[in-house]
């Protein structure tokens, strides 16, 4: 098993370098332009609640904000929280950055239009109960958006994930089948989108399996 110190000490340590990979910093004009497409053709019109969880640098929270949506990032990683509130603020942006567990956001009983979760479930030690609070996260008739995939490797290259994370249940990610089948009993509607065929989104071409799960609750 892994335990939640090492967890926090492997996404502490990563974070200065995170926002270097295409996706993750979306520093290309190309590569912002199409995620803030994808988060636009998912959110409902208006002004949402979003709940980002395991929100890293929070690159996505601040495409967030920018369409005008209002933000609670949460992630385990106190760097990576700095990370994201320094990003935010410098871009005249405001969020609402917590450091906490994803399998039980530190948010209260607040509701949210919205819970979106991008390349986070392979890192849960049960992320089916994770999924189940996540819902409960979420307003009826609220939308729920996974962004996830099965990697051909996990971690940062040349470091290895921590130690037992052989033993996490979707360790390598999850293809959208096994998402699919866990997710579809908590929510109304699911489709599954394929984004392993827009270059744009990565930085580059991508062979393994890359998706959002987009669910009304
Ligand atoms: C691969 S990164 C993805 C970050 C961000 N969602 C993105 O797409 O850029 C995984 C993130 O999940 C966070 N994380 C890992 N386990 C977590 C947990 N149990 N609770 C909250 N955050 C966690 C890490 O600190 C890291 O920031």
């Amino acid at each position: 098993m892994t335990d939640s110190p090492s967890i926090t000490a492997y996404w502490d340590a990563a974070a200065a370098d995170f926002d270097a990979e295409p996706d993750h910093g979306l520093r290309a004009k190309e590569t912002r332009a199409a995620w803030s497409d994808l988060l636009t053709s998912w959110l409902p019109s208006g002004r949402s609640r979003v709940l980002d969880v395991g929100c890293g640098t929070g690159s996505l929270s601040e495409l967030l904000a920018e369409s005008g949506h209002r933000v609670t990032g949460v992630d385990l990683s106190p760097r990576m929280v700095d990370r994201a509130r320094a990003k935010l603020s410098a871009a005249g942006l405001s969020g609402r950055f917590l450091v906490g567990d994803a399998a039980a956001p530190p948010t209260g009983d607040e509701r949210f239009d919205v819970l979106l979760s991008r390349h986070l479930v392979w890192t849960l030690p049960d992320p089916e109960a994770a999924l189940g609070e996540w819902v409960g996260r979420i307003r009826p008739g609220g939308t729920l958006i996974l962004v996830e995939g099965r990697w051909r490797e996990s971690g940062r290259s040349g470091v290895p994930y921590v130690a037992g994370a052989e033993t996490l249940p979707w360790h390598g990610g999850v293809t959208a089948d096994v998402l699919s089948a866990a997710v579809r009993p908590l929510v109304t509607e699911l489709c599954i989108e394929s984004l392993a065929g827009d270059a744009a989104l990565w930085g580059g071409p991508v062979t393994d399996e890359r998706y959002a799960l987009v669910a009304r609750v």
